[in-house]
C-alpha cells in the first residue's frame, strides 16, 4: 500500500520511521516533511493547505491511505476533502477535530456526557467575562477557545492578570482563536497524557506519557510546544488507565457518536491526576509531540494495519503489544526557542548519536545542505532512547546527546525527572502496557 504522511516535525519522523517497518507498505510519501523522513519517505512536493491538490497527488500516486500529523490540517477539514474522493484518511473530520479546536465545545461535550473536568463558562464579550471573574476563586485559567499554538492558556495568580488576559484574548492577541474564550477552575495535581486509537465507535487504548512544556531545567522558563516526553507516565496505574477509558474517552466517543459527528483518529487526552482521580484536562485530535516519539519506539507490533483499522472502522479484534521498556525524547531546539532564534546552523555528529545502543533520532526541525544538515526551525531534533527503565533510557538519550555538535542548540539536561525520582522510591511496573481488561 502506497501512504501518504501529512507533516514535517518529529512527530511525523517517528510516524515515518515506524510506518517504513510495516510490510504492507510499498512507498511511503510525506509532505512537507524534513531532512530526517526524506531518509525514510519521498518527500512530495505539495501545499496542504490546497486540499485538491492534495486529493490529485492521492488519486495519481494510488495512496491507500492519507496520514495526518498535525491539528491544523484537521481542524481546516483536509479529512473531508479527501474522504470526498473516496481517499481513505487516518484523522478526524473537522466536525470532530473541534475536541481540539474548541475549548468551549469540548466543555460543553463533557458537561452533557458528565465527563470530570474542571469547572468552567464561556463568554463571547469582556464585560461578561469580567463579571464572572469577580465571583470566583483564584488561580483561575483562561482560555482562548480555538487554535492558538500553545499561547492561548493564562493560569491567573491574580485578579488583575485574568483581567489583562481577558483583554488580550478580546483584544485580538490571538486573532479569530479569541473571539470567545473559557474561564475555568484551576486543577491541582499531576499532569499525564493517554492516547486512544478510535474508529468511531470503537476506542483502543494505546499507551501513556508524560511531556515537559517549560524550556528550561526544573520546569522553569516559558511555555513551548514540548523540550521532552517519556512513555509510560508512572502515576498511570492500569486501574487509573481502565478508569480514564470508562469515565473520560468512552462516553465522548459514544457523545461524538450521538451528535453525528462521529470522532475517526487518535485521541490523545491531556489529563490531571489528583489523589488518585482523573480529570480532563483537554483534548488533542492528534498524537502529541514530543509524546508521539517515545510511543513508536515501544510499540512492538505494525502501526500501519492499526491506523488502517482505524480509518475503515474496524479496530474492534485489533489488539496492539507494548514494550514493558520505557522510552525517553530529549528535544533539542535553536537557542532562543521558543522566542526569536536563528535559522541555517550546522548540525554534525548526528551519525555517531545514532549508533548509541537504544537510540533514534527524529528530526523536526531540519533540512538538508548537500551533505550537511542545517537547523531550520525551534525544535530542532527529538533524540529518543529505549532502556529497561527510565533511568537507563535518560542515560542513553543523553548519551546521544552528548555526541551531537551543535553550538547553535540547547536542550533540557533533566527531562524524565519525575519519573526518575519515583523509580527510586519504587519498582512496581507502571503504565498501560498491562492488559486493561
Ligand atoms: P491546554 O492548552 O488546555 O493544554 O493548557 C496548557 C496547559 O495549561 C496544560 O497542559 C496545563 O498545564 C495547564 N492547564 C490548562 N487548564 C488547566 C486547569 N484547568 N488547571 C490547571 N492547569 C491547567
Ligand atoms: N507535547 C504537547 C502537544 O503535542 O500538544
Amino acid at each position: 500500500m502506497n501512504v501518504l504522511l501529512i507533516g514535517g516535525g518529529g512527530r511525523e519522523h517517528a510516524l515515518a520511521w515506524k510506518l517504513k517497518q510495516s510490510p504492507l507498505l510499498d512507498t511511503l510519501y510525506c509532505a512537507p516533511g524534513n531532512a530526517g523522513i526524506a531518509e525514510v519517505a519521498e518527500l512530495a512536493s505539495l501545499d496542504i493547505g490546497d486540499h485538491d491538490a492534495v486529493a490529485s497527488f492521492c488519486l495519481e500516486n494510488a495512496i491507500g491511505l492519507v496520514i495526518i500529523g498535525p491539528e491544523a490540517p484537521l481542524v481546516a477539514g483536509l479529512t473531508d476533502d479527501l474522504e470526498a474522493h473516496g481517499i481513505k484518511v487516518f484523522g478526524p473530520s473537522q466536525a470532530a477535530a473541534r475536541l481540539e479546536g474548541s475549548k468551549g465545545f469540548t466543555k460543553d461535550l463533557c458537561a452533557r456526557a458528565a465527563i470530570p473536568t474542571a469547572s468552567y463558562a464561556r463568554f463571547a464579550d469582556a464585560a461578561s467575562a469580567k463579571a464572572y471573574l469577580a465571583r470566583q476563586t483564584l488561580p483561575i485559567v483562561i482560555k482562548a477557545d480555538g487554535l492558538a499554538a500553545g499561547k492561548g492558556v493564562t493560569i491567573a495568580e491574580t485578579k488583575s492578570e485574568a483581567e489583562a488576559a481577558i483583554d488580550a484574548c478580546f483584544g485580538g492577541a490571538f486573532g479569530d482563536a479569541g473571539a470567545e474564550l473559557v474561564i475555568e477552575e484551576f486543577l491541582r495535581g499531576e499532569e499525564a497524557s493517554f492516547f486512544a486509537l478510535v474508529d468511531g465507535t470503537t476506542a483502543l487504548p494505546l499507551a501513556t506519557a508524560q511531556d515537559h512544556k517549560r524550556a528550561y531545567d526544573g520546569d522553569q522558563g516559558p511555555n513551548t510546544g514540548g523540550m521532552g516526553a517519556y512513555s509510560p507516565a508512572p502515576v498511570m496505574t492500569p486501574a487509573l488507565c481502565r478508569r480514564v477509558m470508562a469515565e473520560i474517552i468512552e462516553p465522548t466517543v459514544r457523545a461524538m457518536a450521538d451528535a453525528g459527528t462521529k470522532f475517526k483518529g487518535v485521541l490523545y487526552a491531556g489529563l490531571m491526576i489528583e489523589d488518585g482521580a482523573p480529570k480532563l484536562v483537554e483534548y488533542n485530535v492528534r498524537f502529541g509531540d514530543p509524546e508521539c516519539q517515545a510511543l513508536m519506539l515501544r510499540l512492538n507490533s505494525d502501526l500501519l494495519p492499526a491506523l488502517l483499522a482505524t480509518a475503515e472502522g474496524r479496530l474492534d479484534g485489533v489488539a496492539l503489544e507494548w514494550s514493558d521498556d520505557p522510552a525517553l525524547c530529549v528535544v533539542m531546539a535553536a537557542k532562543g526557542y521558543p522566542g526569536a532564534y536563528a535559522k541555517g546552523t550546522e548540525i554534525k555528529g548526528l551519525a555517531e548519536a545514532a549508533r548509541e545502543p537504544g537510540v533514534q533520532i527524529f528530526h523536526a526541525g531540519t533540512r538538508r545542505d548537500g551533505s550537511r544538515v542545517l537547523a531550520d526551525g525551534g525544535r530542532v531534533l527529538g533524540v529518543t532512547a529505549r532502556g529497561r527503565d527510565i533511568r537507563e533510557a535518560q542515560a542513553r538519550a543523553y548519551a546521544a546527546v552528548d555526541k551531537i555538535d551543535w553550538s547553535g542548540g540547547f536542550c533540557r539536561r533533566d527531562i524524565g525527572w519525575r519519573a526518575v525520582e519515583r523509580d527510586k522510591e519504587s519498582s512496581e511496573p507502571a503504565g498501560c502496557a498491562a492488559p486493561l481488561q
